[in-house]
């Protein structure tokens, strides 16, 4: 299964899709990774010999034309799934409609609890006692898509967001390299979402 990895930030999640796919077994290749700015997570590409992109969201006049742009590079590297994990971007129309629903991303709530940008700030202040992480289908709203994987994370007292997110993250990545597993078995048929 050929994935493109799509990030903003540290890419830890993409780091580790990147050791997972180091395994001969493992059904899945990361054949590229893109951001849309300079992210740090872009040297885990680096690291493992992936070609990396940048498309620069600040280098465009609109969200329009930026999409155009990443969907221009996406198409180079043909992708079987384009995998969003930190993706600080919403996805434009033109760039989901190509894709979908072979669009994954994921996040560090229980969807539909706490979608959008801030998900773990957000259950913190809630002062609920577990949020969680999703593993969705991305489609044209914010973490709206259908639900693929997700599983609970307790909070604990004198969580600050970042040792909530971290917690948070340990499992993001055991269920979206459960969710490549199911979609490259084929024990989840991406048809059922179209
Ligand atoms: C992850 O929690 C992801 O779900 C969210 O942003 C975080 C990215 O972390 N959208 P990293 O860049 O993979 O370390």
């Amino acid at each position: 299964l050929r994935l493109v990895v799509l990030i903003s930030g540290g890419g830890s999640n993409l780091r580790a899709l990147l050791q997972a796919s180091e395994d001969a077994e493992f059904p899945a290749r990361v054949v590229a990774v893109g951001a849309d700015r300079q992210a740090d997570g872009l040297a885990h590409a680096e690291e493992f010999g992936i070609p990396s992109f940048v498309v620069p969201f600040t280098s465009y006049p609109s969200r329009e034309a930026w999409g155009d742009a990443l969907l221009a590079q996406l198409r180079e590297w043909e992708p079987d799934v384009v995998v969003l994990s930190g993706l600080m971007k919403l996805l434009p129309a033109q760039v989901v409609e190509a894709y979908a629903p072979a669009i994954i991303n994921t996040h560090p709530a229980y969807l539909p609890e706490f979608p959008g940008a801030h998900g773990v700030r957000d259950a913190l202040a809630a002062g609920v006692a577990e949020t969680g992480a999703s593993v969705i289908i991305v489609d044209n709203g914010v973490d709206s898509g259908p639900i693929l994987h997700q599983r609970r994370v307790p909070i604990e007292p004198g969580d600050t967001e970042a040792t909530l997110h971290e917690r948070i993250k340990l499992l993001e990545r055991e269920l979206l390299i459960q969710t490549v597993l199911d979609l490259a078995n084929n024990d989840i048929d991406l048809k059922d979402f179209a």
